[in-house]
């Protein structure tokens, strides 16, 4: 869909004003225009065959976040949240929806999301296949770490294709 803006003249009743004028002994009577513009906005939606069109959805992906502790009924809280997929990294996304990615220490001994403490650690349970491949800053951090074992600050979140579900574990250091 396409938004057009375009200015529009227009003459209002009330631009009307009215004398008289004298040209070479005659006289006439004039009218004179006021001219005002106005911004009209519409909108236009039109594909190839002329019918309206829909945008595409983007492609999203689902995420579950399972806490390392079990609550008092003994059930691990889960959190979730849906994103497009390919545009964003694990870490921003935690963050932004409020839930706990760090460890004691990393909280407040975490790089910020550069690739250089190793503190922002995550087990994918489920749905490995939708994100990225292991960075070199992951190989050096996580080289005797189980495969499924991630930093969430390097791992991207789908590839702007595929969607479905991706099952995380918080803090898995704390469950071995
Ligand atoms: S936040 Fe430091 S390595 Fe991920």
């Amino acid at each position: 869909m396409a938004t057009v803006n375009f200015a529009a003249t227009s003459l209002l009743p009330s631009d009307f004003c009215s004398g008289n004028r004298s040209f070479s002994g005659c006289s006439v009577s004039c009218t004179k225009l006021v001219y005002r513009r106005r911004t009209v906005s519409m909108c236009v939606a039109s594909n190839s065959t002329g019918t309206s069109a829909t945008v595409p959805e983007k492609p999203e992906i689902e995420l579950e976040f399972i806490g390392p502790k079990p609550s008092g009924d003994g059930s691990y809280p889960v959190e979730r949240a849906k994103e497009i997929s390919g545009e964003k990294l694990l870490r921003n996304i935690m963050l932004d929806n409020k839930i706990e990615l760090y460890a004691t220490y990393g909280k407040v001994m975490n790089c910020g999301g550069g690739g250089s403490c190793g503190t922002c650690i995550v087990e994918v349970l489920e749905g490995k296949d939708l994100l990225n491949e292991r960075t070199n800053a992951e190989l050096r951090y996580l080289k005797k770490k189980p495969e499924s074992w991630r930093l969430a600050c390097q791992t991207i979140v789908g590839n702007k294709e595929n969607s479905g579900k991706v099952v995380v574990q918080r803090i898995p250091q704390w469950k071995k």
